[in-house]
C-alpha cells in the first residue's frame, strides 16, 4: 500500500520557564491513501500538538525538534513557509473542534467557500457558489440557499461546525485532518457528516487523520488506531485487532470495561485510575509504569521501544506495534512455548 503520510519520529517541545515540555516524542505512523488512522488517547496526551506539526502550525514557545514528516514522499519539515502554505488547506486541510478560528468574521461563508473551491478548480464563481450550497446541503445544513450568505458568527455552534467541514472538503483535500471533527453535534448529524466523509474517501481516496475520544466513532470510521500516552504511540494497530487483543496495558486497560460487540457513538473513550506523569520532567524508563499492573524492574530503567509485533494466526496479515517490554496476552494470542510449560 503506497503511503499517503508518514511520520517518523516527530518530537515537538515547548520551552517554558520551569523547562522543556515533552509535549511529543518519537511519534511515528502512517497512512495510506483512502485509509482512516484514528489518534487516542486521554487529554494531555500530545494529540492535537501532532496534528498541527503535520501543518507546521506549532508557535512560539513551542518547536518542532526532530523528526520526518513525509506527505507525498516530501518532507513537510524540510519546506518554506509559502510552500507550507500551498499544501494547507489544499492537499491537506483541518478541521478543529473550534470553527470560529478557520473563518474569517467579515466574509459570509458563501464567499469563503466559494474561493476554496476556486483555489483548487478552473471553475466559474456561479459554479463555485452552487457547489458550494450543494455541499452545505449535504452536511444537512437546512435552506443552504439563504445560509451561505450568513457570516459566521450568525450561525449556531453546531451550524458553523458543519460550514467549517463544508469548507475544509471543498478542496477535495487528499489528507484530512479532524480534531475532534463532530463533539458539538448530536448524534444524527455525526452519523450523517461521517457517512459523507467515508463517501468522499471511497471517491477520492482521502487518507483521514481521526482525533477523538468517542470509540464509537472510532470503531465506526477507522481502520487503524494508534494509541497516545505522555506524548508517545504505545500501541499501533488494525481496530479489529486493537479491539480483541490489545497488547499494551495502556490500551488493555483502556478497554477492559468497554463492550466491543455493542460500540455506540458517543461512547467515551475510559479513563483508567491515576493519572499521567509530568511532560515537564520526563520519568526515567516507561511513562506508564507508574500505572501498570504488569509493572518490571527494567520498566523503570528503560523506555520501551515501539517494535513491530508477532502476527498471530487469528489475525494474519496485521501489521501491529507495542512499545512495552511484557505485552498482555490475550487469549486470543497464542502464549510462547516456554511460558506455557511454565
Ligand atoms: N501552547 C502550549 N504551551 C505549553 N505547553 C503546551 C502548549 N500546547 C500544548 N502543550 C503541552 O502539550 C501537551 C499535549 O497537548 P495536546 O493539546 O496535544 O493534548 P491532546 O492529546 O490533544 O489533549 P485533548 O484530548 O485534551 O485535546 C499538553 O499536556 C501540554 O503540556
Ligand atoms: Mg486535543
Amino acid at each position: 500500500m503506497s503511503e499517503l503520510l508518514s511520520v517518523h519520529k516527530l518530537a515537538t517541545c515547548f520551552h517554558s520557564r520551569r523547562g522543556i515540555i515533552r509535549a511529543v516524542d518519537e511519534v511515528s505512523f502512517s497512512i495510506a491513501a483512502g485509509e482512516t488512522l484514528a489518534l487516542v488517547g486521554e487529554s494531555g496526551s500530545g494529540k492535537s500538538v501532532t496534528a498541527a506539526s503535520i501543518l507546521r502550525l506549532i508557535s512560539a514557545p513551542g518547536r518542532i525538534e526532530g523528526g520526518e514528516i513525509l506527505f507525498q514522499g516530501q518532507d513537510l519539515l524540510k519546506l518554506g513557509t509559502a510552500a507550507i502554505r500551498q499544501i494547507r488547506g489544499n492537499r491537506i486541510a483541518m478541521i478543529f473542534q473550534e470553527p470560529l478560528s478557520a473563518f474569517n468574521p467579515v466574509q459570509s461563508i458563501g464567499t469563503q467557500i466559494v474561493e476554496a473551491i476556486r483555489l483548487h478548480r478552473k471553475v466559474s464563481r456561479k459554479q463555485a457558489f452552487e457547489q458550494a450550497v450543494t455541499l452545505l446541503e449535504r452536511m444537512g445544513i437546512p435552506s443552504p440557499a439563504q445560509r451561505v450568505h450568513e457570516f459566521p458568527h450568525r450561525l449556531s455552534g453546531g451550524m458553523r461546525q458543519r460550514a467549517m467541514i463544508a469548507m475544509a472538503l471543498s478542496c477535495e483535500p487528499d489528507l484530512l485532518i479532524a480534531d475532534e471533527p463532530t463533539t458539538a453535534l448530536d448524534v444524527t448529524t455525526q452519523a450523517q457528516i461521517l457517512e459523507l466523509l467515508k463517501e468522499l474517501q471511497a471517491a477520492n481516496g482521502m487518507g483521514m487523520l481521526l482525533i477523538t475520544h468517542d470509540l464509537g466513532m472510532v470503531a465506526e470510521t477507522a481502520h487503524r488506531a494508534a494509541v497516545m500516552y505522555a506524548g508517545r504511540v504505545v500501541e499501533e494497530g488494525s481496530i479489529d485487532r486493537l479491539f480483541t487483543a490489545a497488547r499494551h496495558p495502556y490500551t488493555a486497560g483502556l478497554l477492559a470495561s468497554v463492550n466491543i460487540e455493542a460500540l455506540a457513538p458517543g461512547t467515551k473513550l475510559p479513563e483508567i485510575p491515576g493519572s499521567a506523569p509530568s511532560l515537564l520532567n520526563p520519568v526515567q524508563g516507561c511513562a506508564f509504569a507508574e500505572r501498570c499492573n504488569a509493572r518490571h524492574a527494567l520498566c523503570d530503567k528503560q523506555t520501551p521501544p515501539l517494535a513491530t509485533d508477532t502476527e498471530p494466526e487469528s489475525f494474519p496479515g496485521s501489521r501491529h506495534r507495542v512499545a512495552c517490554f511484557l505485552p498482555a496476552r490475550p487469549d486470543a494470542i497464542p502464549l510462547p512455548v516456554e511460558s506455557e510449560a511454565a
